[in-house]
Order: C-alpha cells, then structure tokens, then sequence
C-alpha cells in the first residue's frame, strides 16, 4: 500500500557521503547515539537534498529551507510514517501520531479531538496548569541545583496527566520514577533502538530485552485501561472525557490515544522548555527584557490569569527560537501523492518519501542569516512577515501537523513566565550544550541553580 512504501526515490541525482562501503552503504563515522546530530553534520557537507543507506535501506534527508517547503504542500505531499515514528507503532498503534493516513480511526479521533485543542479549549485547562507549575516551583524554592531536563519532564508529564486524563503520576513527590514512566520510558527506547540495530543482532541477543518491552507494554494497557474503567460513566470534559462521550471510538483505540498523548504530549515540551533555560541562562539581556514583558503583563497577580499568558509575546519568541535551534522533535517524513518532481529535478514516484531535517532547515542561512545565533527577535512579527512561508516547522506541516501546539505553548510560556519571575537562573560557566537524543531531543547534563529573587 502506498503509505507504507519504504522505497525512497531515485537517488542517483541526489549526493550521498562520500565514503559509502560496499553492501554496508554510509556507516563510515556514524555514531549510534547521536543520529541526528552527525545526519546534521552530513547536511553541512552535502547541500540541502542527500541521501544516506544503511544496509539496503536509503534515505533521503531534505535539509534545505526551499525544498522543505515544496513538501509542505499538502496537495502533492502527505505524511509519511518515516522510521522513529512507525517504530511506535506496537505503543501507539492507531492512536493520532502513528496512524496511517488512510486509517478511518484517524478522521473520526481527530474530529473529536480537535475541539479539545483549540485555544479556548485552554482556557478550560488553566488552572490546573497552574497548579502543576506551582508544584515544580515548591521544588525549586529548596534552592538545591536541579537536573532542568528531569524536572522540565515531571512538569509536562503531570500536566499532560492531570489535564488530560484526572491522573496524577506523583511526579514531585516519588522519589523513584513511577513504575507507568519507567514502562513508558523503557518501551519507547526499545522501540527507539530497532531503527538503529540489526534485526540479526535483536534476534540473536535480544530475547530479554524484547520480554521486558513486551511486559511493558502489557503494563501501560493495564494502567490506562484501569483509569479509563474508572471514568466510564462520569466522562468530565477532559481529553478521555470527550473521547468517551463521543461514543465515536473504540476502548483499544481510546487506549491508544491515552498512551500517545502521553508520549507526544511531555518529552517535547519538556525540551522545548530545557532548550530554552539554557539559552536565557546565556543570554542575560533577553532575560531582562522578557522580565520586563512579565512584570508589566502580570503585575502583582500571585497568578497570571490565561490571557495574561498569552500577553507574553517575548516570551514566546525565546520558545520559538529556541524551537528553532533545536526542534525537539527533530523531523517528520512527507510521500508523495502522486508522482512528481522535487525541487525541478528529483523525480519522486507515488508514495516515496523523504524525511525533513528540521534543525538543519531551521538553519539554511539562505533564510536565517547568522543562523547559529540565539536571537528571539527573528520573530519579531515584521521579521516573521518578511521570511517566505513554510520555512519553519517545529510542530510538522499540514492537517497531521502537532495536535497540541497551543496546549505546549501555553503550558511552556506559563512555566517560563513563572520562573523568570521567581528566580535567577545560575548556571555553571563550564556547561557546553551537549543534546542527548532519545524519541526527542534535550539538553545532557544542563544543571541549574534557581536563587530566589
Ligand atoms: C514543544 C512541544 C511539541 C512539539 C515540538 C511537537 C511536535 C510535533 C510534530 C513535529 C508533529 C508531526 C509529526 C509528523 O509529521 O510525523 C506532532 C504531531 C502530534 N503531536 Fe506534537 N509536539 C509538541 C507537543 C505536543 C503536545 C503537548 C501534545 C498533546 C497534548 C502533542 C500531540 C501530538 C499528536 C497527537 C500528534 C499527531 C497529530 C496527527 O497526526 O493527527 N504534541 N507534534
């Protein structure tokens, strides 16, 4: 079928490294931990379109800002469950994220689903943000150094609970990692780690590790079909709310998107968050200036009301940038709908595909000019006008683009806001950025002081 083709297109037009190896293909220098980070460094070197073969597996990687919009056109591109995401499959089946475009459950959860996402959908779901991000801030007035990627996760992990589901995973007050996390956490590095090993070597040396990802998984179905058993009947008007009202979705299939909410919806945000303490951490003046917005925008309020959040307009410019920089969830795959030709000369058959590097097209310096630097005001709104459309992506493209952008925005311009105003940030002047990539990617490593005010 054809949004399952794993055929990519033809290549011979399309530069690859220089040192491909016989039957192997492109594995000279290609580290296991960093896939996205040396696919960048490829890009540097190879232009905007190249390929890459593992095996008898090649891939083409669009890393240029103009061919990845040509992919945004809906009318002739259509996602594409490019490798990480299809791996999710045995977690997220046919949940939103990992469903198959021409999958019927698609249409009928994103019909259901969509008025729970709007921006006035978020209204609804304020207070309780505010309540989880009082939680973080309980902890951080210790004023012990904290792990900000670890503690960025307990926050949009409780949110995305809390405000989706009634339920709490005591995030701020385990001192181990609840049994539901580490499942979660251990099935998707499994899941993770297929694209990367040999199905030889999985086979040969993999059975325990493939028993433990089969227990977990069993486990998260037993966990969420246990919460959803408890609200049949009381629905409420949260996300599993509205799906069991709608009486439009299967029990299996509202299990799938329970789980997929929870692991679309935390480890990005919680990067998005990380990425950009770590810049503000750097950048005293854009602190300073995002202080002011926030002082003259909230006042005395102890809480900010919802619109005061949305008020913060530099404030969501230090997420945008630092979701330019990087883009945690670092690319998304686009097939063809019929057959066509890329960029005037890459002729691409119906439904091969390619896989947008969204870092690197986030930093074509035909569009981003000094583009490793950290400048929030790029999105200053004439900036934003000036630049051609398409050109930024961290939510994906199209009608399978994120879901639960203005719930990741308003949560992490909450979050941000709150702790700009309580703390200064003190960072250690030896930390280099190290991003550690998993499904996502954060900052490795990042510590943080947070000194009250
Ligand atoms: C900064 C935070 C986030 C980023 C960077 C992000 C990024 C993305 C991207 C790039 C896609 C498209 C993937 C593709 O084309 O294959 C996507 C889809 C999706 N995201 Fe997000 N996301 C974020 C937060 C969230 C949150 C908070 C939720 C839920 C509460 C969420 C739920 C989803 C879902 C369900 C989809 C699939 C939508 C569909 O295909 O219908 N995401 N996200």
């Amino acid at each position: 079928m054809a949004a399952k083709a794993m055929d990519s297109m033809d290549t011979t037009a399309i530069p690859h490294p220089r040192w491909r190896v016989p039957l192997l293909g492109d594995v000279v220098g290609a580290g296991r931990r960093t896939p996205v980070q040396d696919t960048m460094a490829q890009a540097r070197n190879l232009g905007p379109i190249f390929t890459r073969r593992f095996l008898r597996r090649e891939i083409v990687f669009v890393a240029g800002a103009g061919l990845a919009a040509e992919l945004a056109d809906e009318s002739r591109f259509s996602k594409h469950l490019a490798l990480g995401v299809e791996a999710l499959r045995d977690i997220g089946g046919d949940g939103l994220f990992t469903a198959y475009n021409e999958e019927p459950n698609w249409k009928a959860a994103h019909d259901v689903l969509l008025p729970a996402f709007t921006q006035s959908a978020m209204r609804g779901y304020h207070s309780t943000m505010v309540d989880v991000t009082a939680r973080l801030v309980e902890k951080w007035d210790r004023g012990e150094v904290v792990d900000v990627s670890a503690d960025m996760t307990k926050l949009t992990l409780e949110t995305i609970g809390q405000v989706g589901f009634g339920y709490s995973f005591e995030s701020f007050e385990r001192s181990s990692t609840h049994p539901f996390v580490r499942a979660m956490v251990g099935s998707l590095a499994y899941a993770q780690g297929t694209t990367t090993t040999l199905p030889l070597v999985r086979k040969l040396f993999g059975r325990a590790a493939r028993e433990q990802y089969e227990r977990d998984l069993a486990y998260l179905a037993e966990v969420v079909d246990e919460v959803i058993r408890s609200r049949r009947g009381t629905h409420g008007t949260d996300l599993l709310g509205l799906m069991l009202s709608s009486g439009e979705l299967d029990d299996v299939n509202i299990r799938n998107q329970v789980i997929t909410f929870l692991v679309a919806g935390h480890e990005t945000t919680s990067g998005a968050l990380s990425f950009a303490l770590h810049y503000l951490s750097r950048h005293p003046e854009v602190v300073e200036r995002a202080r002011a917005e926030i002082d003259a925008v909230w006042g005395s309020a102890e809480v900010p009301e919802f619109e005061q959040v949305a008020k913060l307009r530099y404030v969501r410019r230090v997420l945008d940038e630092a979701l330019r920089l990087w883009p945690t969830a670092p690319g998304y795959g686009r097939q063809a709908r019929e057959d066509t030709v890329l960029g005037g000369k890459y002729p691409m058959r119906t439904g091969q595909w390619a896989l947008v590097l969204l870092p690197s097209v986030h930093r074509d310096p035909e569009v981003w000019p000094t583009p490793e630097a950290f400048d929030p005001d790029r999105f200053a709104p004439a900036e934003v006008r000036a630049r051609p459309g398409h050109v930024y992506k961290p939510f994906g493209t199209g009608e399978r683009a994120c879901i639960g952008r203005q719930f990741a925005l308003h949560e992490a311009t909450l979050a941000l806001g709150t702790v700009l105003r309580r703390y200064d940030l003190v960072g250690s002047p030896d930390y280099r950025l190290k991003v550690a990539e998993t499904l996502t990617l954060k900052p490795e490593g990042f510590m943080l002081t947070p000194r009250r005010r």
